[in-house]
């Protein structure tokens, strides 16, 4: 291939990566949450640890009691619209169970990331959760659209 074409990919190459970057930012475009970011296994998997470790304080429906707040519906919306997946786990994980925060291995963190979308009615596809916090963080929560 001549320099010429090298350097006309490496623009169009440019501009990709870009809008790619532009569109993550601005969080409402970001649909990737609604064409299935994890698989029904690992929300299975998610809900073992929701079981075990947090339906004490959030639940069972996940709808909280009067000390925890709920982690489904409206209010979940109302709260992380907009924000990624990354921030969500990190939160998670830096914070719960209240009682022993970041405790758990980390693969439990992400799974019952994967059972709380679950419950919010995000569709499951054929991919796990990636296990960066970079990687999750290019997924938004944003509604329906
Ligand atoms: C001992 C009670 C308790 C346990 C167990 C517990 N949580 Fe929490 N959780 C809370 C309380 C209280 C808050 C609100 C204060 C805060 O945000 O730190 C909270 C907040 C949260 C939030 C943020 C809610 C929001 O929308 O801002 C999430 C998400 C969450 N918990 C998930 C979990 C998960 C997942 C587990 C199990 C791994 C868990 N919690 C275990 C008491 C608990």
């Amino acid at each position: 291939m001549k320099t010429s074409n090298l350097s006309v990919l490496r623009v169009i190459f440019c501009f990709a990566a870009i809008a790619l970057a532009t569109n993550v930012s601005s969080g409402q475009e970001n649909t990737a949450i609604w064409e299935g970011v994890y698989t029904a296994e690992q929300a299975a998997r998610g809900e073992a640890v929701y079981t075990a470790t947090c339906i004490a304080c959030h639940g069972q429906d996940l709808g909280g009691n009067s000390n925890s707040p709920g982690l489904v519906g409206m209010g979940f919306m109302f709260l992380w619209e907009g924000r990624t997946l990354g921030v969500f786990y990190e939160k998670i994980q830096a914070e719960m169970p209240t009682d022993r925060p970041g405790q758990l291995p980390a693969k439990d963190y992400l799974n019952v990331v994967a059972y709380i979308l679950h419950k919010n009615a995000f569709p499951e596809g054929d991919e796990e959760l990636p296990s960066s916090v970079e990687a999750l963080d290019s997924i938004a929560i944003v509604s329906k659209p």
